[in-house]
């Protein structure tokens, strides 16, 4: 137990923008994006990753970042985030007038490789300029560390290894660190050896997020295991849009309604409005022509419970 393990208060961080967008096989268009961030922003969401500045032929829906930025809502008190891989993700992220990026490495080198073309090892040479610039400009930096509970390349992750690239992003100035799920495998009973053996290494837990995605139906469990262990982050995605391309068979990311709707009845306070949430999705879904994946849209749309964002 940690002393933030008697907190109620939960945060979410909506990634449905960007990890929700990237691997759908529609483009979205640019005007629908920015309504659905303004829509997701409307129902007290504190924090949204709007859009990644990668490379847009490996990321060719996130294409469109540098229009999309500058046109979103900012609320006051939001933290609107995207993606930034590099110099050159950092330079176009200025130029939009970004605040708060994410950079992002993995605890398998297999997984990496594809994902960034470089090696864990590689991924800190790229970061350090990327961090000496967005210190010198103010600029928030968030850290993401994927496949912590196994890897589609290598199989087992040792948590001991997730600890320690999660502790090296915490000291080269990342200040919330996010463990990912990135294929949906872990399962509870990992949760407390991987949260445990990070804290040690370093990182805070008020500073640590868990980034679930529910391939295998398995994220609201390893959720309320976090809980459990202090954790008071979460990562969450509209819908449960979502995935990696770069991560084989990695579906959705766990659904924000789903997630709030277990917090909310669990009595941990998020500051969210779930049918707002909904109605994002709602208003989302004709532009990736598919359903959502989220139980809780569906429950909440079979009784006509999801409200129209404008409502
Ligand atoms: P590279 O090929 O090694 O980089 O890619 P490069 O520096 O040699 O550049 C190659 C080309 O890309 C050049 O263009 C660059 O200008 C361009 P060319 O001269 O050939 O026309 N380029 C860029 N263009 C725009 N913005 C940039 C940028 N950088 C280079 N920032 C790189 C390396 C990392 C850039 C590439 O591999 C890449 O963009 N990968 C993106 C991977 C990605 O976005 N994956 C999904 C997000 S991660 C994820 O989903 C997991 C997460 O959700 C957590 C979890 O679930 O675990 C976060
Ligand atoms: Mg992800």
């Amino acid at each position: 137990m940690t002393a933030s393990a008697g907190s109620r208060k939960v945060t979410i961080v909506e990634v449905g923008p960007r990890d929700g967008l990237q691997n759908e096989e529609r483009f979205v268009p640019s005007d629908v994006k920015v309504a659905f961030v303004d829509a997701l922003s409307s129902s007290g969401l504190p924090a949204i990753e709007v859009t990644a500045f990668v490379s847009p032929r490996k990321i060719p829906q996130l294409a469109d970042g540098d229009a999309v930025f500058p046109r979103v809502r900012k609320r006051p008190g939001v933290r609107y985030l995207v993606l930034v891989p590099n110099e050159k993700g950092l330079e176009r992220a200025l130029r939009a007038g970004v605040r708060e990026i994410a950079v992002f490495t993995a605890a398998s080198d297999g997984f990496n490789r594809r994902n960034t073309n470089a090696s864990i090892e590689e991924s800190f040479v790229r970061f350090r300029p990327v961090l000496e610039v967005a210190s010198a400009e103010g600029v928030r930096v968030r850290g993401y560390v994927s496949c912590v509970f196994g890897c589609p390349y290598e199989g087992a992750v040792s948590p001991a290894r997730v600890a320690e690239v999660a502790a090296r992003l915490w000291a080269i100035g990342c200040r919330e660190i996010s463990l990912g799920d990135t294929t949906g495998v872990g399962v509870p009973s990992q949760v407390p050896e991987v949260v445990g053996r990070t804290v040690e290494a370093g990182v805070p837990v008020e500073g640590l997020a868990l980034h679930f995605h529910d391939t295998r139906g398995t994220a609201l469990a390893n959720v309320c295991e976090s809980l459990r262990e202090g954790v008071r982050i979460f990562d969450a995605s509209a819908g449960g849009f979502g995935g990696c391309p770069y991560a084989p068979g990695a579906s959705g990311n766990l659904a924000t309604e789903d997630l709030v709707h277990l917090l909310h009845g669990m009595g941990y306070e998020t500051g969210v409005d779930l049918s707002r949430v909904a109605a994002a999705t709602r208003m989302l879904q004709p532009s990736l022509g598919r359903q959502p994946a989220s139980r809780v849209w569906h429950a909440l749309a079979s009784t006509a419970a999801v409200p129209s964002p404008a409502d």
